[in-house]
């Protein structure tokens, strides 16, 4: 009797070991929300771990979350992911589409099924997505449909919680400074205030990184508030010590006082709102107040322009931060973070983000990155070292 129970436990196991050998691990993968330097280095860091090293399946969609939801691939094998590594922009296109709220001819629809059954379609044993804050939301509820889900963190923003860093940060940094140095010589040579604007809504870090590493004479971000009238002392203070010339770097997302009062209060509304009315009302104010703020920027170097008797222009870096090819370190972090995510995928972890930690990679639930933004600390030491060196950050105390 154990002999014979023995002999079928022995079979069962190579059973398993003999399936585990013939099924070849499938991995799906796509790129979501805004496009990024970094994502085909991503693609190929993922996809040479888990063709070349796993001997894994690997197979692409197209526009982030539609292409899954619309059953759109692309084949990704050795050739297609050969000399991808130093080209901009993502070779599966994005999408800032969500799953669970899809237009699909004009009406918003919940396309959460039609992804699963796409997955299943393909005998997908992990989904890779590659994206930013929105997109660790969207994987999640991915997740909780029962998709085995692994994320990377990529956005020029370097706002996804839970990572040391995102792919793309460094190089829209990059591209930033040299626009601010550019910026320099021309505001020098007509004794102008530029006023140049960096991408960055809700959080500061590319305007403050490209503005200490530019020598910006102010830095704007939307964590701090700023005051008008504090920019122009700080301008009028250098021009009486015979500099008549300023460079302010400015995140589109900063605010004046008044401005960023006015958001906090219609942020608070919408936290606390219980009935869809009231959600909806919230959500209207919150946008009548962006729409107000478009533009800020232009209506902000008018200002300092009447306030300090200096001409102003305006520069607005926009898409040129998100595009071209990716920086030495994005292409590091993009390879890191992908392989490390092959190595999740084999080891059978899924629900997670890849997340960059000092010199390695450390997976952290999904669930406790979603909805979260990494702002600027307000001690953080990069803040510090701007006022260390007299950079005007548009606050009442400036040290
Ligand atoms: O998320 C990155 C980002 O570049 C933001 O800084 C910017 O506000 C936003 O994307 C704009 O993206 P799009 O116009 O492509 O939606």
């Amino acid at each position: 009797m154990t002999q014979l129970s023995n002999k079928r436990v022995t079979a069962s196991i190579l059973l398993g070991i003999l399936r585990q050998m013939t099924t070849t691990t499938r991995v799906g993968i796509l790129t979501a929300g805004g496009d990024s330097p970094g994502l085909n280095a991503a693609i190929r860091g993922v996809g040479k771990a888990v063709l070349g090293h796993y001997g894994m399946e690997f197979i692409g969609f197209r526009d982030g979350f539609r292409g899954l939801a619309e059953n759109r691939t692309m084949e990704l094998d050795k050739t297609t992911l050969a000399g991808i590594l130093t080209v901009g922009g993502t070779i599966l296109g994005t999408s800032r589409d969500k799953p669970h709220r899809m237009e699909v001819n004009g009406q918003a629809r919940d396309m959460t099924q039609a992804i699963v059954d796409t997955c299943r379609k393909h005998g997908l044993d992990a989904l890779v997505c590659l994206g930013g804050g929105g997109t660790q939301r969207n994987a999640l509820r991915l997740v909780k449909a029962g998709l085995p889900v692994v994320t990377l963190p990529k956005t020029i923003d370097n706002d996804v919680a839970m990572t040391d860093a995102t792919f793309g940060f460094d190089t829209a940094m990059g591209i930033a400074t040299e626009a601010i140095d550019r910026l320099h010589s021309t505001a020098h040579s007509h004794h102008r205030i530029v006023v140049v604007e960096v991408m960055g809504h809700r959080a500061g870090w590319l305007a403050l990184g490209a503005g200490i590493a530019g020598g910006a004479d102010v830095i704007l971000i939307p964590e701090i508030p700023y005051e008008v009238e504090s920019i122009a002392k700080a301008i009028r203070e250098r021009s009486r010590h015979g500099t008549n010339f300023s460079i302010v770097a400015v995140a589109e997302g900063a605010m004046s006082g008044v401005d960023w009062h006015a958001r906090q209060a219609a942020e608070q509304k919408r936290a606390a709102a219980q009935t869809e009315t009231d959600k909806q009302a919230a959500k209207l104010e919150l946008g009548a107040l962006d729409a107000r703020h478009a533009g800020n920027t232009i209506k902000l170097a008018r200002q300092l322009e009447e306030l300090t008797g200096l001409e102003s222009r305006v520069t607005i870096l926009g898409y040129v931060q998100r595009g071209g090819t990716p920086s030495p370190a994005d292409r590091l972090l993009a390879t890191r973070l992908g392989t490390a995510c092959a190595d999740l995928i084999h080891k059978g972890v899924f629900g997670v983000m890849v997340a960059a930690r000092g010199e390695g990679t450390e997976p952290v639930p999904i669930a406790e990155v979603a909805g979260k933004v990494k702002t600027v600390p307000l001690d953080h030491s990069w803040i510090q070292s701007a006022k260390r060196v007299g950079t005007c950050l548009g606050d009442l105390s400036p040290s």
